[in-house]
C-alpha cells in the first residue's frame, strides 16, 4: 500500500485527493477478460475501483480470485467519472485481500424471511445502511430538541413492579425469588422526576407482549417521552407538533442521499416539514369520518387503523386527535371538566397510512379517580401508593407524551414493515438473530 492515512470513501470523494488508500468490502463486482469492477464498500458510501489487466497482470490475477463481501485493502488513483454508479471511480495500484468471503448467503432476490434470518449479514444492504443512518438523525434531533428547549434528561428503570399501559401487554421477568415487568413506559417515574427537574425526557427500550401481527407492532421498541410540570393539554400538543417538525428538518439537512436510496418522496418531507398540523377532537373526527366517508364509527370506540389513516389522509399532514372517550383510556388519563366522558389525551396521526406515532395526555390528579379505574382493571392500588404520593406533596398539573422512534422512522423513510426502522426486531414471531 501507499504511505498514505487510510481514508472513507466519503472522505475521500471530498477531499478529491487523487493518490486514496481505501479499505472496506466487495459489494459488487464485474469481471471481463480485460477489466475487473469492484464496488467496494465502507460505512461511508460505495465506489467502483477498476483493475485494468494490460497495467498489471499480476494484480489482475489477485482480484480474479475476489468474492462478494471479501475485506480488502487498496491503493489507487480516484478521478470523477460519470459512468460510475456514483460519479467516481478508483483506477487500483495496489490490492491486499484481508478475507476472503465464503459465498455470501443472500444473492439478489431473496424471501423477506430469509432476509430476517440473516439480519446480522443483511445490515451491510445499501437500505439498511441508509435507513440506520437516518435512524441516527432522528435519534440525535430527539436530543438536541429537548435539550434546547430546557428539558433534562431523565432515567427510569426497565425493571418496573407494576403495569402502566394495561397488563395484558406486560412481559414478567422473574426477579429473584419474586416477579418483575419490562417496562411499558417511562411515565409514571418521569411524574416523579420533574418535581425535581421541571422539564424532562428520555428515550429508551420500551417492551410490549403484542399479540397482534402487524407493520406496526414490535414487542421491543424504543420510545422518546417528555414530561413537563405546569403544562396542560393546549401546550404539549404544540410540543409534539416541533418536535416532529424538527425531526423532520434534521433528515432532510442530513440524509437526502439516504432519502434517495430508499425512493423517498422528499417533497412529502418537504411538506411536513414547514405545514401546520390540525389539532381535532375525537367527536369531530367521528364526523368527518361518518359524513363525509360514511363509516358509521359509534362514539365510545378507540379508533382503528383503517379510521386513523383515513382522517390522516384526509389532512395530508400529521394531525392530533384530542379528548378521546374517557371510557377507554388508560387511568391516569384526566377526565376533563367540562364533559367527564372525554379525556385530556391526544395522539399524533401520520399519513400515507403511518397512523398512531405519538401518544400523550395530561395526567390526572384525582387520586380516587385513578384508583378506581385501576381496580376496574383488576390491579390493586396499593402498588401504585408511591405514584399517589406525587399528588400529595405540592401536586400541579402536567402532561407528556411517548413518540414511538421506530413509527417515526418508518413513516419518514417511507418503510412498508417497521421491523426494519430497528436493526435486530423483536416481534411475537421473532426472536433471533
Ligand atoms: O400510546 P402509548 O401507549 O403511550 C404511552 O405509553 C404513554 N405512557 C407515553 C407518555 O405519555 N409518556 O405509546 C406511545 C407511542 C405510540 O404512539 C406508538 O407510536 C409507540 O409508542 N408504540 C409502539 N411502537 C412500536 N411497537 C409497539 N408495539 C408500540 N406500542 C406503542
Ligand atoms: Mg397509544
Amino acid at each position: 500500500m501507499k504511505e498514505l492515512k487510510y481514508l472513507t470513501i466519503k472522505e475521500a470523494v471530498e477531499k478529491g485527493d487523487t493518490e486514496v488508500n481505501l479499505r472496506g468490502w466487495v459489494y459488487r463486482e464485474r469481471k471481463s477478460n480485460k477489466f475487473i469492477f469492484i464496488v467496494l464498500r465502507d460505512g461511508s458510501d460505495i465506489i467502483q475501483c477498476v483493475i485494468p489487466k494490460s497495467k498489471n497482470p499480476k494484480l489482475f490475477e489477485i482480484a480474479e480470485t475476489l468474492t462478494i463481501e471479501s475485506s480488502i485493502q487498496i491503493s489507487g488513483t480516484l478521478k470523477e467519472d460519470d459512468r460510475a454508479p456514483t460519479g467516481y471511480e478508483v483506477s487500483v495500484d495496489n490490492l491486499e485481500i484481508v478475507q476472503i468471503a465464503e459465498p455470501f448467503p443472500i444473492t439478489e432476490y431473496q424471501s423477506p424471511e430469509l432476509l430476517y434470518d440473516n439480519r446480522h449479514l443483511w445490515l451491510r444492504s445499501r437500505k439498511l445502511n441508509a435507513i440506520l443512518k437516518i435512524r441516527h438523525t432522528i435519534v440525535g434531533a430527539i436530543h438536541k430538541f429537548f435539550r434546547d428547549h430546557g428539558y433534562y434528561e431523565f432515567d427510569a428503570p426497565i425493571f418496573q413492579p407494576s403495569m402502566s399501559e394495561g397488563g395484558s401487554t406486560l412481559f414478567e421477568v422473574k426477579y429473584y425469588k419474586d416477579k418483575v415487568y419490562l417496562s411499558q413506559s417511562w411515565q409514571l417515574y418521569a411524574e416523579a422526576g420533574i418535581f425535581s427537574l421541571g422539564k424532562i425526557y428520555n428515550m429508551g427500550p420500551t417492551f410490549r407482549a403484542e399479540k397482534s401481527k402487524t407493520s406496526r407492532h414490535l414487542s421491543e421498541f424504543w420510545m422518546a417521552e417528555m414530561e413537563a410540570a405546569w403544562m396542560e393539554l393546549d401546550e404539549v400538543t404544540e410540543v409534539a407538533k416541533d418536535e416532529i417538525r424538527f425531526i423532520i428538518q434534521e433528515v432532510l439537512k442530513d440524509n437526502r442521499k439516504e432519502l434517495e436510496v430508499l425512493e423517498r418522496d422528499i417533497s412529502l418531507l418537504e411538506k411536513y416539514e414547514k405545514a401546520e398540523y390540525p389539532t381535532i377532537k375525537y367527536s369531530e373526527v367521528l364526523d368527518i369520518l361518518n359524513k363525509k366517508y360514511d363509516m358509521k364509527v359509534p362514539w365510545g370506540k378507540d379508533l382503528r387503523t383503517n379510521e386513523e389513516a383515513k382522517i390522516a389522509e384526509h389532512y395530508k399532514v400529521p394531525v392530533v386527535v384530542t379528548h378521546y372517550p374517557t371510557e377507554i383510556m388508560g387511568f391516569y388519563k384526566p377526565p376533563s371538566t367540562e364533559n367527564p366522558q372525554e379525556a385530556l389525551c391526544f395522539d399524533m396521526l401520520a399519513p400515507e397510512g403511518y397512523c398512531e406515532i405519538i401518544g400523550g395526555s395530561e395526567r390526572s390528579l384525582q387520586v380516587e379517580n385513578m384508583k378506581e379505574r385501576l381496580r376496574a382493571e383488576g390491579e390493586n392500588p396499593e402498588t401504585y401508593s408511591w405514584y399517589f404520593d406525587l399528588r400529595r406533596y405540592g401536586s400541579v398539573p402536567h402532561s407528556g407524551y411517548g413518540v414511538g422512534v421506530e413509527r417515526v422512522i418508518s413513516w419518514i423513510c417511507g418503510l412498508d414493515n417497521i421491523k426494519d426502522a430497528i436493526p435486530f426486531p423483536r416481534t411475537m414471531l421473532r426472536k433471533s438473530p
